[in-house]
């Protein structure tokens, strides 16, 4: 069975008590929980993982486009945190690994604060999920699922 891996950044594992009229109130396990239900049920297994160290999760992405490569592995969808809007190391980890990635933010970050309107996962991200809340979980592994089986939403070359 091929796996899906899940990537949270920075102060996620906070979710449920971090600024819970931004994120919500629920936390990373109840959404380990609801991506491990949508994974079963597109076929997969999934790797649930969160760090705060930026080396720790460059060290991920290298092993999951590996992964990926042997065809273990479908792609991941990555909530980058603060790190989506600073890591320079995390763009050039992506394209280095070859790593299919759905970019996702729970908060929509393009009506916050300017410093958060810029990612640099965005140019490298097959798609993007942004301000759906943690809902948006399960609408990125769909979103990976049709991504991989469905020619109609495969990129259009030149477009
Ligand atoms: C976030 C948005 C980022 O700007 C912020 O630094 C986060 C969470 C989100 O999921 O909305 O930590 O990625």
């Amino acid at each position: 069975m091929t796996t899906v891996l899940v990537l949270n950044g920075p102060n996620l594992n906070l979710l449920g008590d971090r600024e819970p009229e931004i994120y919500g109130s629920a936390t990373l396990a109840d959404v380990a929980d609801t991506c491990r239900d949508t994974a079963t049920d597109l076929g997969w297994e999934l790797d649930f993982r969160q760090s705060n160290h930026e080396g720790e999760l460059v060290e991920w992405i290298q092993d999951a486009g590996r992964a990926q490569h042997d065809g273990r592995l479908v792609g991941a969808v990555i909530n980058a945190g603060a790190y989506s809007h600073t890591s320079i190391a995390l763009h050039d980890a992506i394209v280095g690994a070859g790593l299919r990635v759905i970019e996702l933010h729970i908060s929509n970050v393009h009506a916050r604060e300017p410093f958060r309107h810029h990612s640099y996962l965005s140019p490298v991200a097959a798609g993007i999920i942004v301000g759906f809340g943690v809902a948006g979980y399960p609408l990125a592994l769909h979103g990976l699922h049709s991504l991989i089986t469905d020619s109609a939403t495969q990129p259009i070359e030149g477009a």
